[in-house]
């Protein structure tokens, strides 16, 4: 088991690529801090870990809310004594160009790239004592590329990209490093959403976007869940300030 007695966080875990990955991270022995604003999703991932046989527990807990941020990182290193991991998955998707408001761009900064940031201040806090760890943040292919009408919720992966970097410079005299997955279009339920919004079936959607990458077809949490897991795990241990792409090839080309 790679994540033996680490202990590791996972913000936006009640659902989609998040819950994939504390899955992941329970299957490979770490005790898991399933957190996630939805209560009653995170409880049911955090039960599926258990009956697994796992450790696991979970946190109703805005990331966007300072003091929120900082009880995802102290339940954990009170709950399982110590931070080794964070996996900053938790976003919301502001699908919109000059449409967005200032609300919606207060929205989108304050959770994904501001919540992101509160969370990975108070988590390393433990990690310090703790002797060190790794932080995967998740970034997507719209860090690099432009979509239509993506403007706000772009803005704030390429912030990702590049808060990636910056932290992995900053944080390397600690023995922490992080490292930024970009995953393509992966069937959750953002996804699923996105598609009734725009009145696709699934197979439409998976033709359509299935067309941009090499693969021909969308991904599944779980493809994303394990190179996550690789880059949290000391299989990594000499990678830090990078990128993975997740996307059958979609940038590529
Ligand atoms: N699905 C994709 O195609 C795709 C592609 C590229 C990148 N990503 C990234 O992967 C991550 C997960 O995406 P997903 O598709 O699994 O999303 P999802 O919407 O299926 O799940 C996100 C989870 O985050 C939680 N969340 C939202 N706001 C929160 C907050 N303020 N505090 C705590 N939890 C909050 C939601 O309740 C939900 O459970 C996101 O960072 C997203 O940007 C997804």
């Amino acid at each position: 088991m790679r994540l033996q007695n680490k202990v590791a966080i996972v913000t936006g875990a009640g659902a989609g690529i998040g819950q994939a990955t504390a899955e992941v991270f329970g299957e490979e022995g770490a005790k898991v801090l399933v957190a996630d604003v939805d209560g009653k999703t995170a409880e049911e991932t955090a039960r599926k870990i258990q009956n697994k046989g796992g450790t696991a527990r979970f946190l109703q807990a805005d990331i966007s809310k300072e003091d929120e941020a900082r009880r995802i990182a102290d339940t954990a290193a009170e709950a399982f004594g110590g931070v080794h991991i964070l996996v900053n998955n938790a976003a919301v998707f502001v699908l919109k160009g000059f449409d967005a408001t200032v609300e919606d761009w207060q929205r989108s900064l304050g959770v994904n790239v501001i919540g992101t940031s509160m969370v990975t201040k108070y988590a390393v806090e433990h990690m310090k004592k703790s002797g060190g760890g790794a932080i995967v943040n998740l970034a997507s292919i719209s860090s690099f590329v432009a979509q239509p009408n993506f403007f706000a919720y772009s803005a704030t992966k390429a912030a990702i990209l590049q808060l990636t970097r910056n932290m992995a410079m900053d944080l390397a005299p600690f023995n922490i490093r992080v490292n930024c997955v970009c995953p393509g279009t992966i069937l959750t339920a953002a996804s699923r959403r996105h598609m009734e919004s725009v009145g696709m079936t699934f197979e439409q959607f998976n033709d359509e976007e299935g067309a941009k990458t090499f693969l021909k077809r969308v991904g599944q949490p779980r493809e994303v869940a394990y190179p996550i897991l690789f880059l949290a795990s000391e299989e990594a241990s000499y990678i830090t300030g990078t990128s993975l792409m997740i996307d059958g090839g979609y940038t590529a080309q």
